[in-house]
């Protein structure tokens, strides 16, 4: 499934994505160099809050770790990790993502 062009999301920045139309975006991508990573917008902490205060307010400002507004975690970007808050040790979900000649598209299962 699409989600976006690699060129419209800038290096170092993440993107949320409602790709089932389900009226909030359950999908997170982030962009470093040509990589991409997909997690599901959905903490392991609380029953899969989203966790963006605001569109697309995914990463600290630091921007190496993906950030849940509700309470605080802080995750790996690479490996969905929770480094930092009360979800120590649990991770995100993963999205296998494709890119595509510029095209960033979920794999099909
Ligand atoms: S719901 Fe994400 S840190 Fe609590």
């Amino acid at each position: 499934m699409f989600l976006c062009r690699l060129d419209e999301l800038p290096d170092g920045d993440a993107r949320g994505f409602d790709p089932a139309r389900t009226g909030q975006d359950t999908v997170l991508v982030v962009r470093q160099g040509e990589r991409v990573v997909g997690w599901r917008d959905a903490c392991p902490h609380h029953g899969g809050t989203p966790m963006a205060w605001r569109k697309d307010a995914y990463l600290n400002t630091a921007r190496d770790r993906i950030v849940c507004a509700a309470h605080g975690a802080q995750f790996d970007i690479a490996t969905g990790v929770c480094t930092l808050g009360p979800c120590l040790g649990q991770r995100l979900q993963r999205v296998e993502l494709v890119v595509d000649d510029n095209n960033i598209h979920i794999r099909e299962t």
